[in-house]
């Protein structure tokens, strides 16, 4: 009988969740839960989460960089996949949660979560979000983008008789070496205030003297996925030189620095992201360094994951349809999902594993394209895949899937949004529902 050793010698192993394992039946299953049973639950396209891998991962965060750090805070950045059963669980493993819109907001405070652990995101919020997430109790900090909005934050709390916490955010200008439309800590990015231009230094000026906020310290986010770990190292050293300027120029004090998010997830064979503790241990040590470079006190340290806490932690499981062969050009593997709840490979080119979910081990024997059913000629969500030959009714898990799928999904050709269901010692429990068309039409006014 196939058991998890063999399961080991797939070459894409590591972008499986942690406790994908054989079914007795030789099928796919993750948390105990054979895949096919629970397609036959809950249906097709299914989101199956591995809790127990993501609550692992956000332990390894904490652990890994609190040997390092004294003090340390880690925020699961809510933009990579949001609902109220995740903010639940966030929350319960003692984590913060980066939200970047009243939306987010809305749904960390509908899910009780603790407003001091929330860091308040985003380069354009409105006077609104702004006044949701001072008020009543005053989410933990906002991390100010630009001049437009310390004005306005300024006159908010004051109108809201509070002093607000801030980090502002910077732009050290060093490139992470990832995918143009995910690069943003360059000078050319429409995120924070740039050093290179003299507005980073006029806003930790304005952010001082403004009355109703409480600078605490830096923030830098400079893209995603970041493979390399140089480029966390030189903002360690960029953004210390930057403090320490600011603390003779105008008193400034480095009291917490964020780094942001931005670790890298794999997601296909050939991919390998370095390990959580080798981030960990680079980034304090560089810190370290420029710290004492610079004659400067340790700064509280707050990370914010968001791919790579979640991302392997969920396979997106689609269901085979109609297959098209071009002679001597491509055969197409058409699916039930597609661009719709994952424009991923769409936008940016994203590559993607393709496991045959009721023979998970057997040889491949043809290169097909997965397409997705959605009427666009770019909606392919695996362009290469080599696997046995299919039968229509088969099921596909691609891993991967946690980070920026369903965040990202849409209606498109009034597609229903896949449920998400979770699993975990051979227990599954649905997080979210399938859409239905009653919610296709919830907005319509006749
Ligand atoms: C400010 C900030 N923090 C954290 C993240 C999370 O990045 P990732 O999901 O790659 O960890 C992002 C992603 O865009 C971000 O903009």
């Amino acid at each position: 009988m196939p058991n998890v050793a063999s399961l080991n010698s797939l070459p894409y192993r590591h972008v499986l969740p942690h406790t994908t394992a054989l079914s007795p039946a030789g099928r796919l299953s993750i948390g105990g839960c054979d895949l096919r049973e629970l397609a036959e639950t809950y249906g097709s396209p299914l989101y199956v989460f591995d809790e127990q891998d993501f609550r692992e991962t956000a332990r390894e965060y904490q652990r890994e960089f609190a040997s390092h750090w004294p003090e340390v805070s880690v925020l699961y950045a809510a933009k990579a996949y949001l609902s109220l059963p995740l903010a639940n669980i966030v929350a319960e493993e003692g984590m913060g949660m980066d939200v970047v819109s009243g939306g987010e907001l809305a749904i960390a405070r509908a899910a009780g979560f603790p407003s001091s652990r929330l860091y308040f995101h985003g380069n354009n919020k409105s006077a609104e979000e702004l006044a949701a997430a001072v008020s009543g109790d005053p989410v933990g900090r906002v991390v100010v983008d630009n001049f437009h909005e310390l004005t306005e934050l300024n006159r908010i709390a004051g109108e809201h008789a509070t002093r607000q916490p801030i980090l502002l955010r910077v732009s050290p200008n060093v490139d992470p070496h990832t995918h143009a439309k995910t690069t943003t800590g360059v000078l050319d990015s429409k995120f924070g205030f740039a050093i290179a231009n003299g507005d980073a230094e006029k806003a930790v000026a304005a952010a001082i003297a403004a009355p109703n906020i409480n600078l605490r310290g830096l923030h830098v986010h400079l893209g995603s996925p970041i493979f390399e770990i140089e480029p966390f190292e030189q903002a360690s050293e960029v953004m210390c030189s930057f403090a320490q300027e600011m603390g003779a120029a105008h008193g400034f004090r480095f009291e917490e620095y964020s780094p942001g998010g931005g670790f890298a997830l794999a997601y296909t064979r050939a991919q390998h992201a370095p390990a959580i503790s080798e981030y960990a241990e680079r980034l304090s040590l560089s810190m370290e360094k420029a710290l004492a470079r610079h004659h400067l006190e340790q700064p509280s340290l707050h990370i914010e994951p968001g791919r790579s806490l979640i991302g392997r932690a969920m396979v997106a499981l689609y269901t085979v349809g109609a297959r098209k062969e071009i002679p001597s050009v491509r055969t197409y593997v058409s699916v039930d999902g597609g661009m719709a709840d994952n424009i991923r490979p769409a936008m940016y080119g994203s590559s993607y594993e393709a496991v045959p979910v009721d023979r998970p081990l057997e040889e491949a024997v043809e290169t097909v394209t997965i397409a997705g059913k959605y009427c666009e000629s770019g909606d392919i969500l695996v362009a290469d895949a080599e696997l046995p030959r299919l039968e229509p009714g088969e099921l596909i898990a691609l891993p991967a899937s946690g980070g920026y799928n369903l965040a990202m999904s849409s209606n498109y050709n009034m597609a229903l949004r896949p449920p998400v269901v979770a699993v975990q010692n051979a227990q599954a429990r649905l997080l979210q529902r399938r859409e239905t068309v009653e919610d296709l039409v919830a907005r319509d006014v006749l």
